[in-house]
């Protein structure tokens, strides 16, 4: 073994959760655990209506209660706070500056109290008296307003004459599809706990970006970002709805500093469907054209998605359906539908899943028109270069995903023929999908210091949501300081920590690992330079680079060494300290500032000018239809992904899976319900969302490609969390063709849709 080698590579090297002992213990902390002195409880009064405005408040019997201590609403406290510019689920909906309506179940006071009985109790005898107007819940409900999107954040493509060239295809195919409103349901509520102490606020909220959230609340209040702190060590679920900050934590703020007394909100299950952020209903109209060869020749994506009336918020998935095929006519197109509802935001694969849906929906169509196997069809069209922008991938292995998956699967002993597979009374059906999601990396800093008794302490504020980030912090230190992850201590989640950003969009792991190894490094090179020019130590005299580090130890290349622990003793009497920001290519040296004024400084895999990266994979499921019921059970699922280097293959396991079986959900189960008349959701609760169990699942597994990308970013990182849903609902739809030879073209596929295909659509 060459003794030499960077510690015998801690990433990729499966390892349990450092956390995993305090959260099954019960010691992790989450937000609302926080035991702060005295507490009074809060409870959100939230709109009865979705659209008009408050005439106004009779608070009497509310406020005779024993134990209610104050009651607020914009009339008490309207010129207390700003607007809210919300990080990303776009502009926010609340009464805090004025009696304006937007959504059902809208924010528009606060009650507290001294138990969170009472607090509940007196917002129940509340009387609101509104002024009510006609709301416009969905697509197709009369008032609704759509607008073209602006050119911005998001890009639509128009590359040579895609309506020509569809006008002219050999083959088209020409379809409609639909995606439903979805809420992620973390099982942590929405919490937030408020203290000031000497004009400094301290929140204790679950979030994905404490900066941010520190920087909105900040301005909402008129004070410095610096007079807040926001401490998020432990998040129970957050999947993009802790992403954003919401109206909910100015009015704890403000009814804490009011009242000069700590104040917990803990949100209930039914007003987090309107108090934060969810996924809007999506609409797609596609068009492909093709050779008989099975060569695209035309694509044509038109997207809808709903929004709040004051938002523009949209995911514009366009961006991944336009790169996955190559086609030298390209159109594309998101439309925004304002509706009198509140304001969507991130939820996990944000652009992909509802986009991917249609696009490898219609692969499927056009497989099945062409009497191609939709492998064979993908490979036809597969693509080293980018088609939206002829910039290459910085890598692509979506065939290889496909040929491993299909290996696995078993798929050459698939039937095309839908139907014709059986097992008695059940339908067997084997679809598959493309995956696909852009590697994004963020500007990071961090702090390491290293320890005279041999262990490193890591300061980063960034989160851990439930998806191994702690342990992968930690990996990241040990394969650079030579140590053993159990000697490594991971601090995150508290802006008091040199910041890291939005722990979104698969960017986290590449983000903070990168700046953490930036600041392991220069630990390194002092400590090595200490022990050879010291005038004792066992290393005097060597070579610079004759050393290396591993398991905690300095060793030299000709064998001889010195512990980590004593060199870090000799040197400093101490520890050594180390603070190192990172900034990806492509970004400037301000990113670094704008990052700790709670900005978004993120380079997106598809808005690099030297590359495309993109993390791909491929879906494989089997489904079960029954002939006479038309239950549908889903056997197995295998996905292969290609997505650069894996830091911790155990926890990257449980995402892969756990973003495929939520997919499973989005195909078979997921919808948030509307009524019309109200733009009111009706199951807002986890009763009557449906999303799988345990029970609905046999077989769920995940193939990780070996992938070295050496341009996507110096690690290879491209980032997990996302793509493991995606592509899924539209290899179940795809498997659910095959069973059944009906193509469902609108989500949640049920049994409803099979029993009466007619009124399927
Ligand atoms: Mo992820 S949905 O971008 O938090």
């Amino acid at each position: 073994m060459d003794e030499l080698a960077p510690n015998a590579a801690v990433f990729g090297i499966p390892h349990l959760r450092i956390d995993g002992r305090a959260k099954v213990t019960g010691q992790a902390l989450y937000p609302s655990d926080e035991a702060v002195p005295n507490p009074a409880y809060a409870f959100l009064l939230t709109s009865a209506i979705a659209k008009g405005r408050i005439k106004r408040f009779d608070l009497h019997e509310a406020r005779t209660l024993p134990g209610v201590l104050d009651i607020l609403t914009h009339d008490n406290i309207g010129g207390d706070a700003k607007p809210l510019v919300q990080q990303a689920g776009g502009k926010a909906t609340t009464t805090l500056e004025s009696n304006q309506i937007w959504h059902d179940g809208q924010v528009i006071g606060v009650v507290v109290a001294d138990t969170y009985e009472s607090a509940r109790e007196a917002a129940y005898r509340v009387r609101v008296h509104y002024e009510k107007e006609a709301p416009a819940a969905t697509f197709g409900s009369k008032g609704t307003t759509e607008e073209i999107r602006e050119p911005g954040e998001h890009e639509d493509f128009h590359i040579g004459d895609a309506d020509s060239a569809f006008a002219a295809a050999e083959i088209r195919i020409d379809a409609w599809y639909g995606t439903p409103t979805q809420h992620h349901n973390p099982i942590e509520l929405f919490t937030t706990t408020c203290a000031w102490n000497d004009g400094q606020l301290t929140i204790w909220e679950p979030s994905q970006f404490v900066y941010g959230l520190r920087a909105n609340v900040a301005r909402q209040l008129g004070i410095a970002p610096e007079q807040v702190r926001v401490i998020s060590k432990f998040i129970g679920g957050a999947f993009g709805s802790k992403g954003s900050a919401t109206a909910r934590t100015a009015w704890i703020a403000i009814a804490s500093r009011r009242m000069n007394r700590p104040i917990k909100l803990v949100v209930t299950r039914d007003q987090g469907f309107t108090v934060a952020t969810y996924r809007a209903e999506t609409r797609h109209h596609i068009q492909i054209g093709a050779t008989r060869a099975g060569k695209l020749t035309a694509l044509r994506h038109k997207g809808w998605e709903v929004t709040s009336r004051p938002s523009t918020y949209n995911v514009s998935g366009t961006e991944t359906t336009a790169r996955m095929y190559g086609c030298p006519n390209i159109l594309t197109k998101v439309n925004i539908v304002h509706a009198d509802r509140n304001t969507p935001g991130f939820m996990r694969a944000p652009p992909d899943t509802p986009y991917m849906f249609p696009l490898e929906s219609a692969m499927d169509e056009l497989a099945s028109a062409l009497g191609m196997d939709p492998i064979e069809l993908r490979r036809i069209n597969d693509t080293p270069v980018d088609p939206a922008t002829g910039r290459r991938f910085s890598s692509r292995h979506l065939m290889e995903c496909f040929d491993v998956g299909a290996a696995r699967f078993g798929w050459q002993a698939r039937d095309p023929v839908p139907g014709s597979m059986k097992d008695g009374d059940w339908l067997i059906g084997w679809g598959c999908a493309s995956a696909a999601y852009p590697a994004n990396i963020a500007t990071c800093t961090a702090r390491v210091v290293l320890h005279g008794e041999g262990h490193a302490r890591v300061e980063i504020a960034g989160h851990d949501i439930g998806t191994g980030a702690y342990t992968v912090a930690a990996m990241a230190a040990a394969e650079r300081l030579g140590l053993p992850v159990e000697k490594i201590m991971v601090h995150m989640g508290d802006t008091d920590l040199p910041p890291a950003s939005l722990a979104a969009g698969s960017s986290h792991t590449a983000s903070i690992a990168h700046a953490i190894v930036k600041a392991c490094d220069e630990l390194r090179g002092r400590l090595i330079q200490a022990a050879i020019t010291s005038n004792d130590g066992p290393l005097a005299g060597r070579a610079a680079d004759s050393i290396n580090l591993g398991n905690g130890q300095l060793l030299s290349r000709d064998g001889a060494h010195e512990t980590v622990a004593d060199a870090v003793k000799r040197l400093t009497g101490g520890a050594l300290e180390a603070y190192a920001e990172n900034i990806p290519k492509g970004l400037n040296q301000d990113t670094v500032g704008k990052l700790y004024q709670g900005q978004l400084p993120i380079s997106r895999g598809i808005g690099r000018e030297d590359v495309t990266a993109y993390a791909f994979g491929a879906q494989f499921v089997e489904v079960r239809v029954h002939r006479r019921t038309c239950e549908i059970r889903v056997p197995r699922m295998l996905g292969t992904f290609a997505s650069g280097t894996i830091v911790n293959p155990l926890t990257a396991h449980s995402q892969y899976i756990g973003g495929m079986i939520w997919g499973l959900g989005a195909a078979l189960l997921e919808k948030t319900e509307i009524d019309e008349r109200f733009a009111r959701y009706v199951n807002d609760n986890i009763a009557e969302y449906y999303i799988p169990v345990s029970a609905d699942i046999c077989k769920a597994e995940a193939i990780m490609l070996p992938e070295h990308d050496r341009d996507v970013n110096p690690l290879g990182i491209k980032g997990i969390g996302e793509i493991g849903i995606v592509g899924v609902n539209g290899a179940i739809a795809n498997a659910v063709f095959h069973a059944t030879g009906r193509r469902v073209r609108e989500l949640p596929i049920r049994i409803e849709n099979l029993l009466c295909p007619d009124r399927a659509q």
